[in-house]
């Protein structure tokens, strides 16, 4: 598989992939979204697969949001459609994959970030991990499915407190409330990725699949509220205070939303 921006490798069973644009702290652009789409697919049919761990590249970033640049110009339908397009190709797939996909979160993970680490099964994070939804900030709301995974996972007075102030938590915190399951040093993040996969592969496929289908399962009467997000996330665009908070963004300065 030769993505422009993902590099994946296969090993005993198990697939790292990781997503490759550290210069922009691999934010999530419409191509890195498509490759990712296609990999996931891919590595669902590889009979040689049975678990995938998913992180990002370098030290300082898991992946820090949709990529702003990509959308600040963009109008209500066009917002609408960015969501609905992101919820189709990865955020769903990557839940709905029936092989397991553990997060690795080995810095900043960020709107979209948080959002695609809240779409996998389950996460680790390294010490050194920030988590966050910062949209608001933005003039917008997370819109690749943190307004309904978040709740799931936290609560919804965490994830409330989490959505409005836009602050971030330390890998501690979110190790408190739920967000991931253990946090290491950034070091010993990969190796405990592996331990986790490894024992995923030694147990029954067809089990594991059928489980994580019974789990979600349960939460399928959320998806009435991940259509409105895509409703609510259109209604931000084009908005004064959305291009307030984009443009603030691009210009590299805080933005003023009295
Ligand atoms: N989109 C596009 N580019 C991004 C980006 C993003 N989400 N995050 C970082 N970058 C780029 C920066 O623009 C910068 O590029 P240049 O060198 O070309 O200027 C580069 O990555 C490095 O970033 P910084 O210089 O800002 O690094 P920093 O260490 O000073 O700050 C940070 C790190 C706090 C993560 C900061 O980059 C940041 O706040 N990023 C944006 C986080 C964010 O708001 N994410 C939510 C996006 S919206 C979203 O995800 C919507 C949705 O739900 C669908």
């Amino acid at each position: 598989m030769e993505y422009n921006n993902v590099l994946v490798e296969i090993e005993d069973k198990v697939a790292l992939v990781t997503i490759n644009r550290p210069k922009q702290l691999n934010a999530l652009n419409a191509e890195t979204i498509s490759e990712l789409s296609n990999c996931f697919e891919t590595l669902e049919q590889n009979k040689s697969v049975r678990a995938i761990l998913l992180t990002g590249s370098g030290e300082k970033s898991f992946v820090a949001g949709a990529d702003i640049k990509e959308f600040a110009s963009f109008g209500k339908e066009q917002g609408a459609e960015l969501s609905r397009r992101g919820h189709n190709q990865l955020f769903n797939k990557v839940e709905n994959l029936t092989k397991p996909v553990i997060a690795l979160i080995n810095g900043f993970a960020l709107g979209g970030g948080l959002e695609l680490a809240m779409s996998c099964h389950y996460r680790f994070a390294s010490e050194n991990a920030k988590l966050g939804l910062p949209e608001v900030g933005l003039g917008v709301i997370p819109g690749y499915g943190g307004t309904q995974r978040l709740p799931q996972l936290v609560g919804k007075g965490r994830a409330m407190e989490m959505i409005f102030t836009a602050k971030m938590v330390s890998a501690k915190e979110a190790c408190e409330m739920g967000l991931v399951n253990d946090v290491v040093a950034p070091d010993d993040l990969l190796e405990l990725g592996k331990k986790s996969a490894k024992a995923i592969t030694r147990n029954s496929g067809n089990a594991i699949a059928e489980a994580i289908k019974a789990v979600n399962a349960g939460y399928e009467f959320q998806n009435h509220g991940l259509e409105k997000e895509i409703e609510h996330f259109g209604n931000c665009f084009g908005t004064p205070e959305f291009k307030e908070g984009t443009g603030a963004f691009l210009e590299k300065r805080k933005p003023n939303f009295d």
